[in-house]
């Protein structure tokens, strides 16, 4: 944190705002006074502006297409971690000694089962249900299994990482077979954090599934990119959430919820659909990117709110495809030769170039998960077992930071002034009133 200071005049008054600075050097006004002082708020709808706090878990550049956890370059956590160590670092700081990762890995086989009872839970679930409302339900069921102390401490802290990183993956597992009507397939001592779940997903009673470990590095990957990304959508939620000290589970429940959207983790789901809509329906990529540049739709697994170069992501993503798809004999796979179509075009289009819209991982993720067997559906969920660390390292450095307060935004009121309901007269029956708009006057 350095000495700069900004300064806002407004009403013929300075106000001296500090200026704070992070490690790579980012700035930021500081105006946790501005209000008190000034009667101010300041208006940064969807917060693209806002730091809502300081953390030290991951660096983005998205002018320069940078992603780092804890320091350590996407790209090459990518390539030698495994999932369960990037979690750890996440969480903890530090990447775990060989000691520690062992401990680790044993804590999560020891998680792995779900209590017996929440079993029955899932039987009255319709089939068609989304899998990522029962993966929400369910994990906020845990809170009734699994009592959190007011106080936590260490164990208890660690008790609950563990669950709900080993948990959500034998739940999204359940919630698949639930779905194709198949009995649900336990997790093991046996495997890996992976390979436990491939197994649970794609073994049954009469057929053994073959673990692949070129498939399980993919997944890897998957879940080791998707595996934080500072402030967005669903890990704000889970801050949310949390500030206001509600059970763990639920809180997790919360970010689940969030990254269901389409706009979120639900895009992966929707690049496939896309594709498929363009193979399929006698649609072209350049009409689908035409219609986008018409906003009659968007082009989904483009654009990001923080990348304004490509996602690093996904070119690792794209790599992925390049290597995995002939490997399992999907390279004429038409959907990839569609997004390689797609990205074409758009790269190319002025649209696109103006609006610094690239490719985002989820351009490319769907691919990788649909050549290895998962179903478009559970596509999210898969983000969700990645996503699930990056929400806890962020609870967890949210809870030790003794300055943490609940969070609640401020809002500019644009509705009625004070009227009075004994003078409504003949005022229209309020069916008929218009909305007034939602327009901010500009001073
Ligand atoms: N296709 C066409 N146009 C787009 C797209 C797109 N995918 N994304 C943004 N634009 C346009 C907008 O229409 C807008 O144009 P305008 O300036 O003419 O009004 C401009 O680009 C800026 O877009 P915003 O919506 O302001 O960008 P924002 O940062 O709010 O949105 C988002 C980011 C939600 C990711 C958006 O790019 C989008 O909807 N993309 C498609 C969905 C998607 O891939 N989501 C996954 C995000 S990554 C993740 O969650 C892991």
């Amino acid at each position: 944190m350095g000495s700069e200071t900004a300064i806002l005049e407004y009403n013929g008054k300075r106000y001296e705002l500090p200026v704070v600075t992070g490690s790579e050097n980012e700035k930021a006004i500081d105006i946790t006074a501005l209000r008190q002082q000034s009667g101010l708020i300041t208006y940064d709808p969807a917060f693209g502006n806002t730091g809502a706090c300081a953390s030290a878990i991951t660096f983005i550049d998205g002018e320069k297409g940078i992603l780092r956890y804890r320091g350590y370059p996407i790209e090459q956590l990518a390539e030698r971690a495994e999932f369960i160590e990037v979690a750890y670092l996440l969480i903890f700081g530090e990447l775990p000694s060989p000691e520690e990762l062992t401990g680790f890995r044993d804590r999560l086989n020891h998680s792995s089962l779900i209590h017996e009872d929440m079993h029955h839970f899932f039987t009255g679930v319709p089939s068609t249900a989304h899998p990522m409302a029962i993966l929400s339900t369910m994990v906020a069921s845990l809170s009734g299994f699994y009592p959190v102390p007011d106080e936590l401490d260490f164990d208890a802290e660690y008790e609950i990482l563990a669950n709900l990183i080993s948990q959500v993956r034998t739940l999204a597992a359940f919630s698949y077979k639930m779905k194709i009507g198949e009995p649900m397939v336990y997790p093991s001592y046996k495997f890996r954090y992976v390979a436990n779940f491939l197994n649970m997903m794609f073994s049954s009673p009469v057929h053994k599934y073959e673990i692949d470990d070129e498939v399980v590095r993919a997944l890897e990957v998957f879940l080791i990119l998707h595996a934080d990304h500072e402030q967005n959508c669903s890990t704000s939620s889970v801050r949310i959430a949390g500030s206001s000290l509600a059970n763990i589970y639920a809180i997790a429940s919360a970010g689940i919820s969030a990254l269901w959207g389409r706009r979120h983790g639900g895009a992966n789901q929707q690049v496939i659909e896309m594709l498929t809509d363009i193979h399929q329906n006698g649609d072209t990529a350049q009409g689908y990117v035409d219609r986008a540049k018409d906003k009659k739709t968007r082009l989904m697994g483009f654009g990001h709110r923080v990348y304004k170069n490509y996602d690093p992501r996904a070119k690792v993503m794209r790599d992925l495809c390049h290597k995995l798809l002939p490997r399992l004999e999907m390279a004429k796979d038409p959907l990839f030769a569609v997004a390689m179509q797609l990205e074409e075009i758009a790269m190319q289009d002025a649209y696109f170039i103006e609006r610094n819209l690239y490719p985002n991982v989820d351009f490319y993720s769907g691919l990788v998960l649909r050549a290895i067997g998962i179903p478009t559906d559970m596509f999210t969920v898969l983000f969700t077992i990645g996503r699930m660390p990056g929400w806890l390292a962020h609870w967890r450095e949210m809870i030790h930071d003794e300055g943490f307060r609940i969070a609640r935004p401020r809002q500019l009121y644009v509705g009625e002034t004070e009227r009075s309901f004994f003078q409504r007269g003949n005022a229209p029956h309020y069916r008929h009133v218009k909305m007034p708009a939602r327009e901010v006057k500009r001073l």
